[in-house]
């Protein structure tokens, strides 16, 4: 067996790890050393669950014609290849939940965690190596994979104690988009609009929460669904985190633009993008008034079609990269969570109770 060559120095962002090409860090690396042993600077994982990125575990799905068998050896293959689960197409990740099995010396004095905790790590799949024995279980409704196998964090990783008072898998699903409540927190003003396209899935329904809770009674909330018989959508009306929804693909930027004038006739002081396929940008940036700011939290967003789509309909937007980490972004996503039974009871109904 050949051994990779590695940067010998041990670097807190993990560039020892790199395999190819040089110099980068891991996040852009084509392929990372994935040995499961820690070095002194890491925190060696068992995995337990990988809950894949929406807009990748699409496309995998969707290549793999829905075969949870097709889709565990697609991510076998993809971790092989380049010691991580980094889908090349969407070049997206996801997290991980699992137990902490060693901490290198380095680490040790670290008081926030300890050998056999549960952690959910909270830095992309895309940078964190990992080694897997085997998939024994893909849920193709909602992205979480259950797997053998072991993970690194790096000195400079993020995680996340897993909470008492949630099962796993919700915890899973919550935290793997925690920025984006967090963010919309951050960014909603007393009194605002607020668009949310995508609004009924997870990061969109918790996004919804907090922009009616930010805006409060002064304030409008619109969410965007493809449809609005779904669990979700239906939730948003009944329990009035929207104020209107508006049934439309926005990969359809003539459609939305049609509905606006009934359901948003200011337009938004902030959109938020939560879809999971691409060809969004525009109908985002229709939704949203002069000056105001669009958050692309989406991974499946195009920085050359949201630039050129607002130059060329002449529109002064601020638009902001969905970084996923926002400062105490984890607290934010699952307080979110318990303030708003009924989201949490729609989480826990898909994602914790498993055939
Ligand atoms: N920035 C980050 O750090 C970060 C972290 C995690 C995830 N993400 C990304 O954030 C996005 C949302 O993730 P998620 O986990 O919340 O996804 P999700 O639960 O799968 O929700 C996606 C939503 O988009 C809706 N949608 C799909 N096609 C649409 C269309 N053409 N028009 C309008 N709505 C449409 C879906 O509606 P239906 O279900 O009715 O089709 C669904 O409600 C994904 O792109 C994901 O990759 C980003």
């Amino acid at each position: 067996m050949s051994v990779p060559a590695v940067a010998a120095v041990l670097c807190p962002l993990g560039s020892h790890r790199v395999v190819e090409p040089a110099g980068a860090l891991p996040q852009t690396a084509w392929k990372v050393d994935n040995t499961p042993h820690a070095r002194a600077n890491e925190i060696l994982c068992a995995v337990e669950t990988l809950n894949i990125d929406s807009a990748s575990f699409k496309q995998i799905t969707e290549a793999c014609g829905d075969d949870p068998r097709a889709i565990g050896a697609h991510i076998m293959a993809t971790v092989h290849e380049r010691g991580k689960q980094h889908n090349a197409v969407t070049g997206s990740g996801g997290m991980f939940i699992g137990r902490v099995l060693e901490i290198g010396a380095v680490l040790a004095a670290r008081d926030d965690i300890a050998v056999g905790d549960r952690l959910a790590s909270l830095v992309s799949l895309t940078l964190t190596p990992l080694f897997l024995d085997a998939v024994d279980d893909v849920d193709v409704a909602t992205g979480q994979v259950r797997v053998r196998g072991k993970a690194i964090l790096f000195e400079s990783g993020i995680y996340a104690r897993l909470p008492d008072d949630l099962p796993i898998e919700v915890a899973l699903a919550v935290l793997d988009v925690a920025g984006a409540p967090a963010q919309v927190r951050r960014l909603t003003k007393p009194g605002a609009t607020v668009c949310v396209i995508g609004a009924d899935g997870k990061s969109g329904l918790l996004s919804c929460a907090q922009a009616r809770e930010r805006a409060g009674a002064g304030g409008r909330v619109v969410g965007i669904v493809p449809d609005a018989s779904t669990p979700g959508a239906r939730l948003l009306v009944e329990h009035g985190y929207v104020d209107d929804l508006i049934v439309a693909d926005a990969r359809n930027a003539l459609a939305v633009l049609e509905r606006l004038p009934a359901a948003l006739p200011a337009l938004a002081d902030l959109v938020v993008s939560c879809v999971n396929v691409g060809g969004t940008e525009v109908a985002s940036i229709l939704c949203c008034k002069d000056h105001g700011t669009v958050y692309f939290f989406s991974m499946a967003t195009s920085f050359t079609a949201a630039a050129l789509g607002a130059e060329g309909i002449g529109k002064d937007v601020n638009m902001m990269v969905g970084n996923g980490y926002a400062k105490g972004h984890a607290v934010v996503a699952l307080q979110t969570l318990r303030d708003h039974p009924a989201i949490n009871d729609y989480f826990t109904a898909r994602y914790a109770v498993r055939g």
